[in-house]
């Protein structure tokens, strides 16, 4: 690898877990607790928001109190070192990249730390919505605020922005996900397709080890600093 290359990060819950937050499923996981359909579809939503509240506010607040780990730290300086030749892309509502230091930063599932207006879509942060009686209700239009998570049957952010990356990356680095929910899933086969050498860094071999290049089996905190300083 040349140390002129683009490198494009893609994470996954399990670089937040030695940071003390749950994956969704590995045992103990979030999916092990809480079906889909019930907290994470637009439909479950509808349904029961109270819910799909409660599990939300719940996860705000351990992200709210977590701290980012060894491994979002080595993103964050990297940053400092490769400017726009890096980017990291991740499925994470956490906001654990941002607190390190993380700007070239494209958060595709949302941000717990985000809601948004069902009816107007006007945009709030969550810091300032009242849950004392009831859900929050958008101060212009009286509708219900929803987190601003991407849902399971909704479409991920920046879509279009991350075509580009995958195409223009020599080289693309997976980092603590299982691989197994599109469109992300698809992301490594797509950047092999144009060019880009893959690796992945993650405690279990993941489901799209396929397309990956080169495999380091274990915690991201451990590998993915001394990964990165090679790249610097
Ligand atoms: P998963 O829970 O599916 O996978 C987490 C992966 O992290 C597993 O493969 C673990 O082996 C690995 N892992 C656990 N601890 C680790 C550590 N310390 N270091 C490195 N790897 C570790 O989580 P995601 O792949 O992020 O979407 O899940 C993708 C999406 O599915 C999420 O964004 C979420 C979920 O449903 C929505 O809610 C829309």
């Amino acid at each position: 690898m040349s140390k002129k290359d683009k490198i494009l990060v893609l994470t996954g819950a399990g670089i937040s877990a030695d940071s003390g937050l749950a994956t969704f499923r590995d045992s103990g996981g979030l999916w092990e607790n809480h079906a889909i359909e019930d907290v994470a579809t637009p439909e479950a939503f509808a349904k029961d928001p109270v819910l799909v509240w409660t599990f939300y506010k719940q996860r705000y607040q351990q992200a709210l109190s977590s701290e980012p780990n060894q491994a979002h730290i080595a993103l964050a300086k990297f940053e400092e070192h490769a400017g726009n030749r890096f980017h990291v892309i991740t499925q994470n509502v956490d906001g654990l990249h941002k607190k390190a230091g993380n700007h070239c930063l494209y958060e595709m599932h949302g941000s717990l730390f985000r809601s948004y207006c069902t009816g107007c879509g006007t945009k709030y942060p969550m810091s300032e919505l009242e849950f004392a009686d009831h859900l929050p209700h958008c101060p212009k239009c009286d509708m219900l605020i929803r987190p601003d998570i991407v849902w399971f049957g909704e479409i991920p952010y920046f879509l279009y922005e991350i075509e580009n990356l995958l195409k223009k990356c020599d080289v693309f680095i997976i980092v603590g996900t299982s691989g197994s929910v599109y469109p992300a899933a698809g992301f490594a086969m797509t950047a092999k397709y144009f060019g880009a050498k893959t690796i992945a860094v993650n405690l279990d071999p993941p489901d799209n080890r396929t397309f990956l290049d080169e495999f380091y089996q274990g915690k991201a905190s451990e590998i993915l600093p001394s990964l990165l300083d090679s790249l610097v």
